[in-house]
C-alpha cells in the first residue's frame, strides 16, 4: 500500500507508517478479507514481495476515490521502488484482470493522479477514461470493462 500511495511528494513526506495510518489509504486494505477483496503478489526467488496489486467493492456510502459503483471493484498497485521497469506491474495487473474476469466482474476502476505515467500502462492493458473526473480533477478515474 505504501508504495502504491507514495507517489506524491507529500505522501512520501510522511514516512511509511503515518502515510498508511491516513484513511485515504487505510480504506484500500483495512480489515483485508472482506466479500470481494482479492490481489495478486509477486515475489522473488527467496519468497520476497516486490510489488502486489488488489482489488475491492467499495459501498455508495464510503466509496474510493476511484468509484463507479458497489458491484464494480477498484483496483491498487505498487510495485517496490528499485524493482520497477521490469514488467512486474505489466504482469501483476494481467494477473489481476484474469481474476476479475473469472470471479464474473464486469468490470475494474481505478483511481490515477493525471501525471503519473502508469496511466499509460493502464492505457496499454485497456483501461479508459471512465467519464465520471471532471477536465480540472488532477485524478481521473477510469475503468477496464471485461468479458
Ligand atoms: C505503476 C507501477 C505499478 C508500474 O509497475 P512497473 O513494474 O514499473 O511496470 P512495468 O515495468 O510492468 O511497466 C512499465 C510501464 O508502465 C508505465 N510506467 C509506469 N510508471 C512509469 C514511470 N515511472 N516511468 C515510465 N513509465 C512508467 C510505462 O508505460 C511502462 O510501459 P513501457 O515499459 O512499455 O514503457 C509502478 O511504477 C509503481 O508502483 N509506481 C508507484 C505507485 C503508483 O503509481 N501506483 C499506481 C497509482 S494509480
Amino acid at each position: 500500500m505504501y508504495e502504491a500511495a507514495a507517489v506524491s511528494e507529500s505522501m512520501r513526506a510522511l514516512g511509511k507508517e503515518k502515510a498508511l495510518s491516513l484513511s485515504v489509504n487505510r480504506k484500500y486494505v483495512e480489515g483485508w478479507g472482506r466479500p470481494g477483496d482479492a490481489g495478486v503478489l509477486a515475489l522473488d526467488e527467496v519468497q520476497q514481495p516486490l510489488g502486489a496489486a488488489w482489488y475491492r467493492l467499495h459501498p455508495t456510502s464510503d466509496p474510493g476515490y476511484g468509484f463507479i459503483s458497489p458491484t464494480i471493484p477498484e483496483l491498487t498497485i505498487g510495485v517496490c521502488a528499485d524493482t520497477r521497469g521490469q514488467g512486474i506491474g505489466s504482469a501483476l495487473l494481467r494477473a489481476l484482470l484474469e481474476l476479475a474476469e473469472q470471479e464474473g466482474y464486469a468490470a475494474l476502476s481505478l483511481s490515477v493522479d493525471r501525471n503519473n505515467p502508469a496511466l499509460y500502462l493502464y492505457e496499454q492493458l485497456g483501461f479508459q477514461d471512465a467519464r465520471v473526473s471532471e477536465p480540472e480533477d488532477t485524478s481521473l478515474t477510469m475503468i477496464k470493462r471485461l468479458r
